[in-house]
């Protein structure tokens, strides 16, 4: 069986048989991008994508804003089907692979979803959709997803996708900041073996809102009767016209709009650019995951975050590539499950994060031992940091010790990775993970902005100019954009990350600021207060997170009452009252009934604190608190 890597020393190196088939297998590339990144952006974005017109300008930065492409014209959807429909028609593009084990894997292949894209366009276009139009999309991860979000991009709407297991609420504020006068949604879908219901969700969303028309797929019931403003997404798509002509688009148009966790109880609309994040999309697929034409990739991520709009769905399809999603849960309706869908769809590039392979280390290797897994070639991994006995483990137990781990940073302002190792050039090292990807640069600072010594830890910033894939700016928000990204350190994007950097090589140490990741999830500790101290009868709430052996960091909740004591039931209603604001990732793992929080004499409540004492440390500070006492009487309850 071939082997991808090599090990030299404490570190992996890709081998030769990875050399042979890797786009780029020489380090030469970061010191040539490096010399003029305009230039190479440039070069690439003209080789990767089918251009309508081209530009004259490569790069525009009027800080905080910048622009790649300016002036050049395109579709993306022709970029990502019909481009392909000449030589690879036949070839399928998206696998399906719902829960139930009763039911069979779908296959479409370019041709097939190419139609399905074009008559929903027509469909989108009879309901009023036009250019500019934000379109929202609370859908599962069934292949309407993917028709749903091609078919804006081929009129040049503007999709705006809401995590499928956000509540009703958070959809409703979602639908609201857009102001989405178009909802594609489904009737429910499957998760560990029971029925989800989305209709209730949306009926209760869309009021008090724009949405004028809610296209419903039908996926778990038939004939089930809506009112009016529902209309069939399996009737419509009958009716429509099989081509519709895509519109031309200019670079720097809005792709989509992607709502993300801040600093603050809001979640912030993150927008992107058509040209730079499809230039983006395309070239980090293509070299992180070394992706040729027999590949089929997986990437395990959900529609509804970053992860699966890059690389489950768009950078495969850019590139011509086979995709694979899958509707359900990991462990349904056992461990067996992944396993077998990466064997039976000799997956050959699984992307995944670190929360699941927790999950399955903690199962046990005995799901593994009865699964080959021999079709993979490359492992990522995505989304918290990765400690070392998880990455061993991932690197053994799934890539059979043959296979790099591409550890990629990124997030959802970046649009697609921008830290992490090449398969062909390495190296792969356990909680590293690697150089900025060619033709971006990053440095660590101290709070003034000055770049630390080798090694030191500080504050990851991206330099100028900034990659393609970036955002271009906080939907309908510029003061947010500006303060939130470009407002500490001078010139820089701030990443809100803690990092270190050693002979180029970068280490994550993760977040600086009060954003949380639960099992993968990025949720603000803000949102959750917020959440909470609507609940009644709640005077004020801090949330701060603990590690957690599975999903890397759980929120944990200290609540003050109004009046009266705290019962368990409280406890109960109030993780009730998350799921039903935010949704049940948000819930916290344990929530203290306290009677003061610490604070500083000007009020600010001192969460770091509340962590120390839950790690059972030595609470820090304790002298800027206007009631020290608060902590003891915190700390007998814990
Ligand atoms: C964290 C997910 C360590 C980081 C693509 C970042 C990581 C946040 C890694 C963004 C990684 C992402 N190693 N930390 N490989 N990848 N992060 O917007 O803190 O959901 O700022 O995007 O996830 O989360 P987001």
């Amino acid at each position: 069986m071939k082997k991808y890597i090599i090990k030299k020393g404490d570190k992996y190196w890709p081998s030769n048989e990875i050399k042979k088939i890797a786009w780029i297998k020489d380090n030469k590339i970061y010191k040539q991008a490096d010399k003029n990144p305009v230039k190479f952006w440039d070069k690439l974005a003209k080789e990767g994508l089918i251009w309508e017109k081209s530009w004259k300008k490569t790069y525009i930065e009027k800080l905080p804003y910048f622009w790649w492409f300016k002036g050049g014209k395109l579709n993306f959807c022709i970029n990502a089907l019909d481009r392909h429909l000449k030589d690879k028609g036949d070839k399928t593009a998206l696998i399906w692979v719902p829960e139930p084990t009763s039911e069979k894997t779908v296959k479409l292949t370019y041709n097939e979803l190419s139609k399905k894209v074009n008559k929903f366009a027509n469909v989108l276009e009879k309901l009023g959709v036009k250019k500019g139009d934000v379109v929202a999309i609370y859908l599962p991860m069934i292949p309407e997803v993917l028709i749903a979000i091609l078919a804006c991009t081929r009129i040049g709407a503007i999709h705006s996708v809401v995590f499928s297991a956000f509540s009703a609420d958070a959809l409703k504020t979602r639908l609201q900041d857009g102001k989405a006068k178009i909802l594609i949604s489904a009737d429910g879908y499957y998760r560990r073996g029971e029925k989800e219901y989305l209709d209730k969700k949306v009926n209760k969303a869309i009021i008090g809102t724009k949405v004028r028309k809610v296209i419903i797929v039908n996926r778990l019931s038939k004939n089930k009767k809506y009112s009016r403003k529902f209309i069939s997404f399996e009737k419509e798509i009958e009716k429509a016209d099989s081509y519709y002509k895509p519109r031309m688009m200019n670079s720097e148009d809005p792709l989509f709009i992607l709502y993300t966790s801040g600093t603050t109880g809001k979640p912030k609309g993150v927008v992107h650019d058509i040209g730079g994040y499809a230039t983006y999309a395309y070239w980090t697929t293509k070299w992180n995951f070394n992706l040729h034409n027999d590949d089929v990739m997986w990437c395990t991520a959900d529609v509804g975050w970053i992860t699966g709009h890059t690389y489950a769905f768009y950078g495969p399809l850019l590139n011509g590539g086979t995709t694979v999603i899958y509707e359900g849960t990991p462990d349904y309706p056992n461990y067996n499950r992944w396993w077998n869908i990466i064997d039976k769809n000799k997956i050959t590039v699984f992307y995944t994060a670190p929360t699941a392979i927790r999950m399955f280390m903690k199962a046990g290797e005995k799901f593994l031992k009865k699964h080959k897994l021999n079709t993979l070639r490359i492992i990522g991994t995505v989304g918290e940091p990765i400690d070392k006995d998880t990455w061993e483990w991932y690197f053994k137990k799934v890539g059979k010790s043959r296979c790099p781990i591409i550890d990629t940073w990124w997030q959802t302002e970046t649009g697609g990775s921008l830290i992490n190792s090449l398969p062909g050039v390495g190296p792969f090292i356990p909680t590293i993970s690697g150089y900025s990807f060619p033709g971006t640069k990053h440095i660590v600072v101290n709070e003034k902005g000055k770049k630390v010594k080798d090694g030191k830890i500080g504050s990851l910033v991206q330099l100028s100019p900034f990659a393609p894939g970036m955002l271009h700016g906080i939907y309908k928000n510029p003061k947010k954009y500006k303060d939130t990204y470009f407002k500490r350190f001078r010139n820089k994007y701030d990443t809100s990350d803690g990092a270190y950097i050693k002979n180029k090589l970068i280490r994550i140490t993760g977040r600086t600021d009060d954003v949380i990741k639960v099992a993968g999830h990025r949720l603000s500790t803000a949102e959750l207060e917020n959440a909470i101290n609507k609940y009644s009868n709640i005077n004020e709430s801090a949330v701060v997170s603990i590690p957690d052996k599975i999903k890397g960091e759980v929120p944990v909740s200290f609540v003050v009452l109004k009046s009266g004591n705290s019962t368990l039931s409280l406890e109960k209603q109030l993780k009730k009252h998350i799921d039903k604001t935010i949704g049940p990732i948000a819930r916290p793992s344990k929530i203290y009934f306290v009677k003061e929080l610490p604070k500083t004499r000007s009020g600010k409540i001192m969460r770091r604190i509340l962590k120390n004492i839950l790690n059972k440390e030595k609470p820090e500070g304790l002298m800027t608190l206007v009631n020290p006492d608060s902590v003891k009487e915190i700390e007998k309850i814990i």
